[in-house]
Parts: C-alpha cells; structure tokens; sequence
C-alpha cells in the first residue's frame, strides 16, 4: 500500500507581508552589562532575555534585516559634525563598549536601499561607512548579533547634541521606514535603544523620572504613541527623556500596525528606567 505524503512537515511556512514585521524599544544603560553588585541581578537578567527576544522575534518573522535605531553619546559625532539621522553603510557592523566589540552582519545593498528611500520621503539621512557605534548599539546587540542570522541595519538618531530634531520628525521618519520596506519589497525588523528616564552627568542622575515612564507606558499599552510624540524638546529633557527620539522612529515604524504595546519588562534601577517594550 502507497504510503500518505507527509507534506504538512516538509511544506515552508508562509512569508509574511513586506514592511515592518515588528518593533521593540529597549534600554542599553552601561550597567546592563557591567551588572553592578547593587543592582538586582533578575532584573537585569530580564533585560538581557528581552534583548535575545527580539533576535527570536527575527527568525520567527522571516525577517530580510534588522533595523537598530539607537545614538551616539558624542564618541563618533560631535565638534566636526552632527547630523540629526545617520545610516551605518558599512561592513560589518561594529560596535563596542570599553573592551568589549561586537561585530554584526551587514547588508550595504539594504542600508543604501534605506537612504534612497529617505530621500525619496524629504529625509536627508548622512550616512558613514567607517564608525565603531557607541554602547547604545552595542549593549543590545551584544544578547542579539549570537542569535541572530540576518544583517543589521544600523540608524544613529542626534539625541543629544542641540538642537535634536524633535520627536514627532523622528516619529515620522519611522513611518517613512515603514513606506520604504514595504515599496522595496523588503520584511524588516526594528528595535530602538534608549532611555527610559536618566540624567547621565547631572546632580539628578539619582532621581529618574519614574512616574513619567510610567506614564509613557501607558500610553503604549494603550496604543497612543501620539502622546509621546507631541512632547516638545524641553519636555523631554525635564523628564529625562532626550533618548526617546530613538523609540519614536521604532513606534512610527509600527504605527501602521495599531493596537497597544506588551510592556515584558519594566524596573527602576535608581538611575534609569529599564524597559523591554513590543509592538
Ligand atoms: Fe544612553
């Protein structure tokens, strides 16, 4: 007897949809990696499963690349030049923190691809091909570049050096992330590094913002990023919130999507507030 075909176990699963697949925003504080003895290592630890989540979300997605939106902490861009959106065409992807280097796949065809699309939408990203990312980049991609196995797209956002560009314009980059995708046929990923509340430098380095973050979370769950997004600069900066502007081009990436955000994780670490948030 002829034995049945056993199709169901041999048969791909079906791609998905070009465009933004999904999008995270996390935290990359120094301390995530250097795990201080004051800080509650579970807590931390769940930083670091959310980093590898968002590794597992690209192979689950069938994703073609990775976008990583995170800023440079005046290593790379300050006195000589600043420009508000840089993309990394480089590669590979390097990025390091004290000792520490991580190197990550790259695809130029898919970051000059990005760059075009931009400038077709009114956005004049600078783009580099020779810049070792600050620990924004590397301290997230440290947990995801082992576990992932597409290439890593790489957007620098001007989130300190005034004047930044607002966050509503970083918001609508992302949107214009999403219509770049989506024409050139691409499935892409996207995960922003930043904040949340923290006062790197000043006397209020101890006193972060913890409700405001709280509020923001909120307002993702609740899938009303707008209210993010309308915070002027000066807002932003009172609650420690200047590195937002890297979540704002993640959350106009996925604005097209709807529906709330999954906070996995959230922790007032006494310095800054640490977050895994999906949408
Ligand atoms: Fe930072």
């Amino acid at each position: 007897m002829p034995q049945m075909a056993t199709q169901a176990t041999t048969t791909p699963a079906k791609r998905g949809a070009p465009g933004v697949a999904f999008g995270f925003c996390v935290s990359h504080a120094p301390q995530i990696l250097l795990r201080p003895k004051a800080e509650d290592p579970a807590e931390i630890d769940k930083v670091h499963e959310g980093y590898r989540m968002v590794a597992r979300r690209a192979a689950q997605q069938d994703v073609d690349a990775l976008c990583i939106v995170a800023l440079d902490h005046l290593h790379n861009h300050f006195l000589n030049l600043v420009p508000q959106f840089t993309i990394f065409t480089g590669s590979p992807v390097v990025a390091q923190f004290n000792r520490t280097r991580v190197e990550c796949g790259a695809d130029p065809g898919i970051a000059n691809s990005l760059i075009d699309g931009l400038l077709a939408q009114d956005f004049d990203p600078a783009f580099s091909q020779n810049e070792v990312l600050d620990h924004s980049f590397m301290i997230p991609l440290h947990d995801i570049a082992p576990e992932l196995s597409v290439p890593v797209v790489p957007i620098i956002v001007n989130a300190y050096v005034p004047p930044q560009p607002s966050i509503d314009r970083c918001f609508r980059l992302g949107q214009a992330v999403a219509r770049w995708a989506t024409d050139s046929g691409l499935r892409v990923g996207i995960v922003s590094s930043g904040g949340m509340s923290h006062y790197p430098g000043t006397k209020q380095f101890h006193n972060p913002d913890v409700a405001s973050d709280h509020r923001v979370l909120d307002w993702l769950r609740a899938g009303e990023p707008e209210r993010l997004v309308r915070l002027d600069a000066a807002t932003l900066d009172t609650m420690g919130m200047v590195e937002m502007r890297t979540w704002a081009v993640s959350l106009g990436a996925r604005s097209g999507h709807g529906g709330g955000a999954t906070v996995h994780s959230y922790w007032d670490s006494g310095h800054c507030g640490y977050a895994i948030v999906e949408f």
